[in-house]
Protein backbone atom coordinates (compact mmCIF):
# COMPACT_ATOMS: atom_id res chain seq x y z
CA UNK A 1 0.00 0.00 0.00
CA UNK A 2 1.02 3.51 -1.14
CA UNK A 3 2.14 5.67 2.04
CA UNK A 4 0.23 8.54 2.93
CA UNK A 5 3.16 11.27 1.21
CA UNK A 6 4.24 8.99 -1.86
CA UNK A 7 6.19 10.88 -3.86
CA UNK A 8 6.93 14.17 -2.51
CA UNK A 9 10.08 15.72 -2.29
CA UNK A 10 10.83 17.44 0.89
CA UNK A 11 13.27 19.96 1.85
CA UNK A 12 13.57 19.58 5.85
CA UNK A 13 16.21 22.04 7.71
CA UNK A 14 17.52 20.69 10.96
CA UNK A 15 16.77 16.80 9.71
CA UNK A 16 19.72 15.72 12.01
CA UNK A 17 18.48 16.65 15.21
CA UNK A 18 15.63 15.20 17.75
CA UNK A 19 12.56 16.28 15.79
CA UNK A 20 14.00 16.62 12.37
CA UNK A 21 15.35 13.13 12.29
CA UNK A 22 11.70 11.77 13.54
CA UNK A 23 10.48 13.51 11.15
CA UNK A 24 12.43 12.27 8.00
CA UNK A 25 12.11 8.87 9.23
CA UNK A 26 8.49 8.36 9.19
CA UNK A 27 8.39 10.65 5.73
CA UNK A 28 10.51 8.75 4.18
CA UNK A 29 8.67 5.66 5.60
CA UNK A 30 5.76 6.83 3.96
CA UNK A 31 6.97 7.48 0.56
CA UNK A 32 8.51 10.85 0.65
CA UNK A 33 12.21 11.69 -1.19
CA UNK A 34 13.81 13.95 1.69
CA UNK A 35 16.85 16.31 1.38
CA UNK A 36 18.09 15.75 5.30
CA UNK A 37 19.75 19.67 5.74
CA UNK A 38 21.88 20.25 8.51
CA UNK A 39 24.88 22.23 9.97
CA UNK A 40 26.04 19.18 11.22
CA UNK A 41 26.96 16.78 8.11
CA UNK A 42 27.55 13.89 10.14
CA UNK A 43 24.04 14.43 11.70
CA UNK A 44 22.30 14.12 8.56
CA UNK A 45 24.17 11.28 7.36
CA UNK A 46 23.55 9.22 9.93
CA UNK A 47 19.82 9.89 9.92
CA UNK A 48 20.50 9.54 6.24
CA UNK A 49 21.96 6.10 6.33
CA UNK A 50 19.36 4.55 8.81
CA UNK A 51 16.52 5.92 6.33
CA UNK A 52 18.43 4.45 3.46
CA UNK A 53 19.16 1.13 4.82
CA UNK A 54 15.18 1.08 5.10
CA UNK A 55 14.35 1.23 1.38
CA UNK A 56 14.09 5.37 2.08
CA UNK A 57 14.97 7.60 -0.62
CA UNK A 58 17.00 10.52 0.95
CA UNK A 59 20.28 12.53 0.87
CA UNK A 60 22.40 14.49 3.70
CA UNK A 61 23.04 18.16 3.00
CA UNK A 62 25.42 20.30 4.90
CA UNK A 63 24.15 23.83 4.81
CA UNK A 64 23.86 26.73 7.57
CA UNK A 65 20.29 28.08 7.45
CA UNK A 66 22.23 31.64 8.14
CA UNK A 67 23.73 31.15 5.03
CA UNK A 68 22.40 32.55 1.66
CA UNK A 69 24.78 31.17 -1.13
CA UNK A 70 25.21 28.05 1.55
CA UNK A 71 21.24 27.32 1.21
CA UNK A 72 20.51 28.21 -2.96
CA UNK A 73 23.20 25.05 -3.22
CA UNK A 74 21.57 22.58 -1.47
CA UNK A 75 18.26 23.72 -3.03
CA UNK A 76 19.79 23.54 -5.99
CA UNK A 77 21.35 20.13 -5.11
CA UNK A 78 17.82 18.86 -4.06
CA UNK A 79 16.04 19.70 -7.20
CA UNK A 80 18.67 18.53 -9.16
CA UNK A 81 18.44 14.77 -6.96
CA UNK A 82 14.60 14.54 -7.39
CA UNK A 83 13.54 16.54 -9.48
CA UNK A 84 11.50 19.92 -7.65
CA UNK A 85 10.66 20.40 -4.69
CA UNK A 86 7.06 20.50 -3.15
CA UNK A 87 7.45 20.30 0.63
CA UNK A 88 9.21 22.41 2.68
CA UNK A 89 10.28 21.82 7.07
CA UNK A 90 11.74 24.75 8.32
CA UNK A 91 12.99 22.80 11.24
CA UNK A 92 16.37 24.42 12.49
CA UNK A 93 16.12 26.31 15.63
CA UNK A 94 18.01 26.76 18.66
CA UNK A 95 16.98 27.71 22.26
CA UNK A 96 19.93 28.69 24.72
CA UNK A 97 19.47 28.17 28.29
CA UNK A 98 20.70 31.36 29.30
CA UNK A 99 17.93 32.86 27.36
CA UNK A 100 15.52 34.60 30.33
CA UNK A 101 13.66 37.95 30.50
CA UNK A 102 13.85 40.96 28.16
CA UNK A 103 14.78 42.72 31.30
CA UNK A 104 18.22 40.56 31.29
CA UNK A 105 19.13 40.80 27.89
CA UNK A 106 21.70 40.11 26.38
CA UNK A 107 21.38 42.07 23.35
CA UNK A 108 24.01 39.33 21.02
CA UNK A 109 21.92 36.57 21.80
CA UNK A 110 18.75 37.67 20.98
CA UNK A 111 20.32 38.76 17.34
CA UNK A 112 22.15 35.35 17.36
CA UNK A 113 18.54 33.46 18.12
CA UNK A 114 16.27 35.97 16.05
CA UNK A 115 19.21 35.70 12.76
CA UNK A 116 18.93 31.45 13.09
CA UNK A 117 14.84 31.30 14.28
CA UNK A 118 13.06 33.78 12.59
CA UNK A 119 15.63 34.80 9.36
CA UNK A 120 16.82 31.62 9.07
CA UNK A 121 13.24 30.59 7.70
CA UNK A 122 12.99 34.19 6.15
CA UNK A 123 15.93 32.69 4.41
CA UNK A 124 15.33 28.87 3.00
CA UNK A 125 11.63 29.56 2.32
CA UNK A 126 13.20 32.40 -0.91
CA UNK A 127 14.61 29.60 -1.85
CA UNK A 128 12.60 27.12 -1.78
CA UNK A 129 9.18 28.68 -2.32
CA UNK A 130 9.60 29.23 -6.23
CA UNK A 131 10.52 25.83 -6.80
CA UNK A 132 6.78 24.90 -5.35
CA UNK A 133 5.52 26.81 -7.05
CA UNK A 134 7.13 25.06 -10.18
CA UNK A 135 6.17 22.26 -8.72
CA UNK A 136 2.58 23.31 -9.20
CA UNK A 137 2.20 23.77 -5.19
CA UNK A 138 2.88 22.14 -1.85
CA UNK A 139 3.47 22.46 1.21
CA UNK A 140 5.30 25.17 3.83
CA UNK A 141 5.35 24.19 7.60
CA UNK A 142 7.19 26.70 9.77
CA UNK A 143 8.38 25.69 13.43
CA UNK A 144 6.88 27.77 15.83
CA UNK A 145 6.54 26.78 19.57
CA UNK A 146 4.01 26.53 22.22
CA UNK A 147 5.53 29.33 23.82
CA UNK A 148 4.40 31.64 21.35
CA UNK A 149 1.05 30.78 22.23
CA UNK A 150 0.45 31.04 26.14
CA UNK A 151 3.15 33.15 28.49
CA UNK A 152 5.22 31.69 30.93
CA UNK A 153 6.13 32.88 34.25
CA UNK A 154 10.03 31.13 33.59
CA UNK A 155 10.57 33.21 30.57
CA UNK A 156 12.44 32.81 27.51
CA UNK A 157 11.66 36.06 26.10
CA UNK A 158 14.03 36.00 22.54
CA UNK A 159 13.12 32.47 21.52
CA UNK A 160 9.73 32.80 22.44
CA UNK A 161 9.59 36.12 20.31
CA UNK A 162 11.80 34.66 17.60
CA UNK A 163 8.97 31.80 16.98
CA UNK A 164 6.34 34.50 18.21
CA UNK A 165 7.50 36.11 14.51
CA UNK A 166 7.04 33.08 12.66
CA UNK A 167 3.30 32.11 13.35
CA UNK A 168 2.56 35.43 12.18
CA UNK A 169 4.85 34.87 8.87
CA UNK A 170 3.11 31.60 8.38
CA UNK A 171 -0.41 33.46 8.15
CA UNK A 172 1.86 36.21 5.46
CA UNK A 173 3.02 33.68 3.97
CA UNK A 174 -0.18 31.58 3.51
CA UNK A 175 -2.43 34.60 2.59
CA UNK A 176 0.37 35.46 -0.33
CA UNK A 177 1.10 31.75 -1.53
CA UNK A 178 -2.08 30.44 -1.63
CA UNK A 179 -3.17 31.39 -4.44
CA UNK A 180 -0.29 29.28 -6.22
CA UNK A 181 -2.02 26.21 -4.26
CA UNK A 182 1.01 26.18 -1.37
CA UNK A 183 -0.27 25.92 2.13
CA UNK A 184 1.30 27.25 4.96
CA UNK A 185 1.04 26.11 8.29
CA UNK A 186 3.12 26.09 11.16
CA UNK A 187 3.80 23.83 14.25
CA UNK A 188 3.37 24.99 17.57
CA UNK A 189 4.95 22.10 20.08
CA UNK A 190 5.01 21.99 23.86
CA UNK A 191 7.67 19.98 25.42
CA UNK A 192 8.96 17.56 23.42
CA UNK A 193 11.49 15.32 26.22
CA UNK A 194 14.58 15.51 24.39
CA UNK A 195 18.36 15.62 25.99
CA UNK A 196 18.02 19.68 25.55
CA UNK A 197 15.00 20.30 27.02
CA UNK A 198 15.58 17.78 30.22
CA UNK A 199 18.23 20.16 30.82
CA UNK A 200 15.44 22.76 31.96
CA UNK A 201 13.92 20.57 34.74
CA UNK A 202 16.96 20.52 36.86
CA UNK A 203 15.06 18.33 39.63
CA UNK A 204 12.20 16.14 40.24
CA UNK A 205 10.19 18.98 41.79
CA UNK A 206 10.66 21.40 38.31
CA UNK A 207 10.09 18.30 36.06
CA UNK A 208 7.01 17.84 38.20
CA UNK A 209 5.22 21.61 38.48
CA UNK A 210 5.53 21.27 34.81
CA UNK A 211 4.10 17.51 34.17
CA UNK A 212 0.84 18.50 36.46
CA UNK A 213 -0.07 21.44 33.76
CA UNK A 214 -0.06 18.42 30.80
CA UNK A 215 -3.91 16.87 30.61
CA UNK A 216 -2.17 14.23 28.73
CA UNK A 217 0.05 13.46 31.47
CA UNK A 218 3.26 13.06 29.67
CA UNK A 219 5.60 15.14 27.81
CA UNK A 220 5.79 15.01 23.83
CA UNK A 221 7.93 12.57 22.08
CA UNK A 222 9.68 13.52 18.63
CA UNK A 223 7.52 11.19 16.90
CA UNK A 224 4.34 13.61 17.90
CA UNK A 225 6.16 16.28 16.03
CA UNK A 226 6.86 13.46 13.03
CA UNK A 227 3.08 12.45 12.84
CA UNK A 228 2.14 16.27 12.18
CA UNK A 229 4.69 17.16 10.04
CA UNK A 230 3.78 14.15 7.88
CA UNK A 231 0.37 14.70 8.15
CA UNK A 232 0.18 18.55 6.94
CA UNK A 233 2.97 17.14 4.40
CA UNK A 234 -0.08 15.02 2.99
CA UNK A 235 -2.97 15.76 1.07
CA UNK A 236 -4.68 14.82 3.71
CA UNK A 237 -4.64 18.27 4.91
CA UNK A 238 -5.16 19.66 1.72
CA UNK A 239 -7.79 22.89 2.80
CA UNK A 240 -5.57 23.82 5.66
CA UNK A 241 -3.53 26.68 5.52
CA UNK A 242 -2.32 29.83 7.65
CA UNK A 243 -2.71 27.88 11.04
CA UNK A 244 -0.57 27.51 14.10
CA UNK A 245 -1.09 23.77 15.42
CA UNK A 246 -0.40 23.48 18.95
CA UNK A 247 0.47 20.20 19.79
CA UNK A 248 1.53 19.73 23.74
CA UNK A 249 -0.84 17.06 25.28
CA UNK A 250 -3.32 20.38 26.24
CA UNK A 251 -1.00 22.31 28.45
CA UNK A 252 -2.13 25.86 26.79
CA UNK A 253 -5.69 24.94 27.51
CA UNK A 254 -5.37 24.08 31.08
CA UNK A 255 -6.21 26.44 34.09
CA UNK A 256 -5.31 24.71 36.49
N1 LIG B 1 12.29 20.04 21.65
C1 LIG B 1 11.22 20.77 22.00
O1 LIG B 1 10.64 20.59 23.07
C2 LIG B 1 10.69 21.82 21.05
C3 LIG B 1 9.46 22.44 21.35
C4 LIG B 1 8.96 23.41 20.48
C5 LIG B 1 9.66 23.74 19.34
N2 LIG B 1 10.86 23.13 19.08
C6 LIG B 1 11.56 23.52 17.86
O2 LIG B 1 11.75 22.38 17.04
C7 LIG B 1 12.93 22.53 16.27
C8 LIG B 1 13.83 21.32 16.44
O3 LIG B 1 14.12 21.16 17.82
P1 LIG B 1 14.95 19.93 18.39
O4 LIG B 1 14.49 19.73 19.78
O5 LIG B 1 14.89 18.80 17.43
O6 LIG B 1 16.41 20.56 18.42
P2 LIG B 1 17.80 19.85 18.09
O7 LIG B 1 18.85 20.74 18.65
O8 LIG B 1 17.78 18.42 18.46
O9 LIG B 1 17.86 19.90 16.49
C9 LIG B 1 18.16 21.08 15.79
C10 LIG B 1 18.97 20.71 14.56
O10 LIG B 1 19.23 21.90 13.83
C11 LIG B 1 20.58 21.91 13.43
N3 LIG B 1 21.03 23.29 13.27
C12 LIG B 1 21.38 24.16 14.26
N4 LIG B 1 21.76 25.31 13.72
C13 LIG B 1 21.64 25.19 12.38
C14 LIG B 1 21.89 26.05 11.28
N5 LIG B 1 22.37 27.30 11.47
N6 LIG B 1 21.65 25.60 10.03
C15 LIG B 1 21.19 24.34 9.83
N7 LIG B 1 20.95 23.47 10.83
C16 LIG B 1 21.16 23.90 12.09
C17 LIG B 1 21.33 21.20 14.55
O11 LIG B 1 22.59 20.70 14.10
C18 LIG B 1 20.34 20.10 14.93
O12 LIG B 1 20.57 18.93 14.18
C19 LIG B 1 13.56 23.86 16.71
O13 LIG B 1 13.15 24.90 15.82
C20 LIG B 1 12.96 24.08 18.09
O14 LIG B 1 12.92 25.43 18.45
C21 LIG B 1 11.38 22.18 19.90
Amino acid sequence: MAGIVEGKRVFLTGGGGNLGSATAKLLAKEGASVAVVDISLQAAEDVVAEINSNGGIAIAIQADVRNDNQIFEAVAESVGEFGGLDTLINNAGIMPHQDASMLDADLDEWRAIYELNTLGTVTVSRHVVPHIKEAGGGSVINMSSFLAVIGCSYPQDAYTSSKGALSALTRSMSAQFGPHNIRVNAMAPGPILTAHVEQFFPDPAARALRLARVPLGRFGKPDDVAGLATFLTSEWSSWISGQVITLDGGISINYV
